[in-house]
């Protein structure tokens, strides 16, 4: 009998996407199994937007930067139309039985994982790989995708350094990461920055300030700064902390409107945190300080040949998985093998910077400031 399957792309676009989706095309079509791609991730799916990938669909794609299935954040419990979200999961499973589908592969990072759950829940068979720049997902060394994220974060820093220098100027560089900093921190690492700040270690502007005037100190007038984009100050913590007791006091008896104008404030002090860490440095110094986003920079481009290698053993790896009548897993990688995943070991879980990472005990050693 031959075997059916769709495939989807959702969440952030990541390099080595397309790697992904040849390696399974190709691997796919080899067995004699059929391929539907569906566009525009989970809401394309629900309104049965698709391609039927064969042929030529999966030459020449190998290098190509993002998805050329399309993508979006779009969950399939967590639709949105006019700003609403709608619960698509009814006519996802109907557009799958529709098409007559052995199976469903989705390509991302935690959303992918979460809807993964969701949908074997609901009865499909749902087969994922880890694919975000973020390389947050648990149970895998490594998603497709962070490789060229790093490589490409750490020629921005090696570009900013040069600029640094000769203004001896402070340059910090924020980067994508808003729950663990394994991008900032690779690339942090691999461009020589001086201070390293990401989600998992709070930072303190005094430590910061002293490394860089340390720095200043002993002829080096300038310092180059990698930060993610969810790292925090120790300051910040604080204020969350007596920022969620207050909010339990004035739910305990205040008016809607008093608590958002609180939650209001609480988004605001969050919000453009790289811009205040800015300030205050320069506050705290004296010395000039500039920010660079690099933004969705990180995202583009084309993939790695290390990416495009862990794209093409996950996507064969999970087509001869599928064959064997496997679902409910994600491929990841483990010790450089391809193994099945429980999607309920993965679901709604991050995998953040552990504190004795190897990476974060290399740049301690190196003299690098980690801010807390
Ligand atoms: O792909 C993951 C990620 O890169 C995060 O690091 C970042 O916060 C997020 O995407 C932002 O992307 P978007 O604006 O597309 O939601």
């Amino acid at each position: 009998m031959t075997i059916k399957t769709g495939i989807l792309t959702t969440g952030g676009d990541s390099p080595g996407t397309n790697a992904v989706i040849r390696a399974i095309g190709k691997a796919a079509q080899s067995q004699g199994i059929q391929v539907v791609g569906f566009q525009d991730g989970f809401s394309g799916m629900a309104i049965n937007q698709y391609l039927k990938l064969e042929g030529g669909f999966f030459s020449g794609i190998l290098s190509k930067g993002g998805t050329l299935l399309g993508t979006n954040r779009d969950l399939p419990f967590k639709v949105l139309v006019d700003g609403k979200a709608i619960d698509r999961t009814a006519e996802i499973v109907q557009v799958y039985k529709q098409h007559q589908l052995d199976c469903l592969l989705c390509l991302g990072g935690g959303g992918a994982q979460e809807s993964g759950r969701a949908l074997t829940e609901a009865g499909l068979n749902i087969v994922t790989i880890p694919v975000t720049i973020d390389n947050d997902i648990p149970l895998t060394d490594e998603s497709i995708g962070f490789d060229t994220a790093v490589e490409t974060a750490a020629e921005a820093i090696d570009r900013l350094h040069s600029t640094a220098i000769s203004h001896h100027r402070i340059i910090i560089v924020e980067l994508m990461g808003r729950e663990t900093g394994w991008l900032t921190l690779g690339a942090g690492i691999a461009g020589g920055a001086d201070v390293i700040l990401i989600p998992e270690i709070p930072y303190d502007f005094n430590i910061i300030a002293e490394a860089t005037l340390q720095r200043n100190r002993s002829g080096k007038h300038f310092s180059l700064i990698a930060v993610s984009e969810g790292a925090i100050s120790l300051d910040n913590v604080r204020f969350f902390e007596s920022a969620r007791k207050a909010s339990e006091r004035l739910h305990a008896g205040r008016t809607e409107q008093e608590i958002a104008s609180k939650l209001d404030m609480i988004e605001k002090k969050a919000a453009g945190d790289t811009l205040h860490l800015a300030r205050q440095l320069e506050n705290l110094t004296g010395l000039i300080t500039r920010v660079t986003i690099l933004g969705y920079v990180q995202r583009g481009g084309t993939p790695s040949a290390r990416d495009r290698l862990l794209a093409t053993q996950l996507g064969t790896a999970c087509v001869k998985y599928i064959e064997q009548g496997g679902t409910g897993v994600m491929i990841g990688i483990q010790n450089g093998e391809a193994v099945p995943v429980p999607l309920s070991e993965v679901a709604g879980k991050v995998k953040p910077v552990p504190p004795d990472h190897a990476w974060l005990q290399a740049a301690r050693q190196v003299g690098t400031c980690l801010g807390g």
